[in-house]
């Protein structure tokens, strides 16, 4: 591994430690009743994952943010870490809802049980309903323009919303059984999946500050990496074994799922995801090296084995 991979495996790390501890704050206590619901919210969220939708939030302000006094420091970070800790709720939510037996039926998720089988099916549609808002009284709560706050909530929930996460995981069960388009399957994998992704990268931008041209090139990279991130999630579900991944392999065959492996092969799904990897270092080159935290994003969202 050269130099700069093993910084940024360290700054991985540092960042999802940090970010665990502002989830570990802004969460309701265990004992806050109903201490059952705040349990289950405490156990969706805390205590795994990679962490790379926090990571995008820190990623993308560091890509934009110009030299600044040290309350303004202050401020940028605390806004920052709103954001991240925001879009990680809304993901953990996802998850929790994707696991349901009405929609993947998993058991398996970060390693643990899923939320619905440690605690049961009402308490998991629960503790996700009450994660997403929570999402959203953190943004509330950025110390930026009141304006940038309104735009960072509507970014967000352009993002979970029919027109994002949650019609994307509606088209991914209408589409059970079914040999979908390049171009259908596309369009599901950057709703379910590229949605948050990007929403992630935009709300850096705006804690870090992006203007008009930094903002274009965020978009332009979260485009490629938001798709690259679900094809790589379809090659795992594949290649993978379950204490890897954390949660089953092989679910998508076994539950019929269209996904980029039954599309084009696994080998040819892998050089897709190179030719966006690709596609996402090009976004990046007007920001210059600010950006390398977020090259090596791309390179972690299309390497990883996990
Ligand atoms: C899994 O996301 C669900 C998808 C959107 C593909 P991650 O692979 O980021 O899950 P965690 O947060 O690391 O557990
Ligand atoms: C999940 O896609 C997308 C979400 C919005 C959660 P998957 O169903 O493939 O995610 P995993 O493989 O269960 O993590
Ligand atoms: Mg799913
Ligand atoms: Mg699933
Ligand atoms: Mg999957």
């Amino acid at each position: 591994m050269s130099a700069s991979a093993v910084d940024f495996s360290v700054w991985l790390a540092e960042r999802a430690q940090h970010v665990e501890q502002v989830l570990v704050r802004v969460l309701p206590p265990d004992d806050a009743l109903p201490a059952r619901l705040h349990r289950a919210m405490r156990y969706s969220v805390l205590g795994g994952g990679k962490r790379v939708r926090a990571a995008l939030v820190f990623a993308a302000a560091r890509a934009c943010g110009p030299v600044l006094t040290s309350q303004q420091e202050v401020e940028r970070a605390l806004a920052q870490d709103l954001a991240a800790a925001a879009v990680e709720l809304v993901h953990a939510y996802s998850l929790v809802h994707d696991d349901l037996p009405c929609m993947d039926d998993d058991v398996l998720r970060r390693g643990r049980p899923t939320v619905h089988v440690q605690f049961d099916e009402a308490t998991a549609l629960l503790a996700g309903d009450a994660l997403q808002p929570l999402a959203f009284d953190l943004l509330a709560q950025m110390p930026i323009a009141p304006e940038l706050i309104v735009q960072a909530i509507r970014d967000l929930a352009r993002a979970a919303g029919s027109l994002g996460m949650a019609g994307g995981q509606a088209i991914d069960l209408e589409s059970v059984g079914m040999a979908l388009t390049q171009q259908a399957l596309q369009q599901m994998h950057l709703l379910k999946t590229g949605a948050l992704l990007a929403a992630s990268v935009s709300l850096g931008g705006l804690a870090g500050g992006a203007n008009a041209q930094q903002r274009q090139a965020l978009e332009a990279y979260s485009a490629a990496i938001g798709l690259a991130f679900q094809v790589i999630d379809d090659v795992l579900d594949v290649t993978a074994d379950s204490a890897q991944l954390g949660k089953t392999p092989g679910k998508d065959a076994a539950a019929n799922k269209p996904t980029y492996v039954t599309l084009m092969g696994l080998a040819q799904a892998r050089s897709f995801a190179g030719g966006l990897h690709q596609r996402a270092l090009a976004a990046l080159s007007p920001l210059g090296d600010s950006a390398a935290l977020l090259v090596g994003l791309a390179d972690f969202i299309v390497l990883r084995d996990h």
